[in-house]
């Protein structure tokens, strides 16, 4: 039987234990469908009752257009290299420790492509905390810390074809135009891609594209 989305489900409720917060990773290439995937988990654990499931995307912690610039790194965007790597296992960590405080996330503004601190806050009730990106399976750096602070990572497959359709939809629909989208998901981007594939083998279960109904859900 190919795995559904409710197979998902009982999986990810199993994973806080003894009452302690659980954090599940979602990795996968760019345009994979990692926060889509993400945010449905998130709505159906939360259902209509208290929430008990919180979303982190490692998305917030990009470096600033401005200090990509002081880097000289601004046209290698998305790299592993222009993510604050080691400040978002440091977040991880905190998630872990249950100080009863809320912890508040850096989101990503996808508009204007920068990161916004202070965006995503994460009650001490959230007892799992669903956290997605692209390098969380990487062992380079400081970017090997932060498996270790995740219960279970799970991969999203996808068809390549299809990864590179959805992604050059995804950056026109956020403005680009459609030369600049192609020309970036085919450079910059794949290099990306081809390094987290490697990944894959790290995972704890690979989620195949199919396991999500192919039209987006309506909101709500
Ligand atoms: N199951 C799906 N069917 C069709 N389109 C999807 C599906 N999942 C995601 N998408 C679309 O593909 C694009 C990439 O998905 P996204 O979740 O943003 O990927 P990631 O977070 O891995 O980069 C988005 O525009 C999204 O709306
Ligand atoms: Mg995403």
């Amino acid at each position: 039987m190919p795995l559904t989305f409710d197979d998902l489900l009982p999986r990810a409720r199993a994973l806080p234990r003894g009452g302690r917060r659980a954090l599940l990773g979602i990795a996968g290439s760019p345009g994979a469908g990692k926060t889509t995937l993400a945010e449905r988990l998130v709505r159906a654990l939360n259902g209509d009752g208290p929430p008990w499931v919180a979303h982190v995307p490692m998305d917030g912690f990009h470096l600033a257009d401005a200090e990509l610039d002081r880097l000289g790194r601004r046209d290698r965007k998305g790299a592993p290299d222009t993510f604050d790597a080691a400040g978002y296992a440091a977040l991880l960590r905190r998630l872990r420790e249950e100080t009863g405080e809320v912890v508040y996330a850096p989101g990503f503004e996808r508009v204007l492509e920068q990161p916004l601190a202070g965006a995503i806050p994460v009650p001490p009730e959230a007892r799992l905390v669903v956290t997605e990106g692209n390098y969380l399976l990487l062992t380079d750096g400081p970017w090997a810390r932060v498996r270790p602070c995740l219960d279970e990572v799970w991969f999203c497959d996808i068809a390549e074809e299809e990864r590179i359709r959805r992604l050059v939809a995804r950056h026109e629909e956020f403005g680009k135009a459609r030369a600049a989208a192609v020309a970036w998901v085919l450079g910059t981007d794949q290099r990306n891609a081809d390094l987290v594939a490697a990944t894959r083998e790290r995972a704890d279960l690979v989620v195949p594209a199919a396991a999500l109904p192919a039209a987006p859900l309506p909101e709500g």
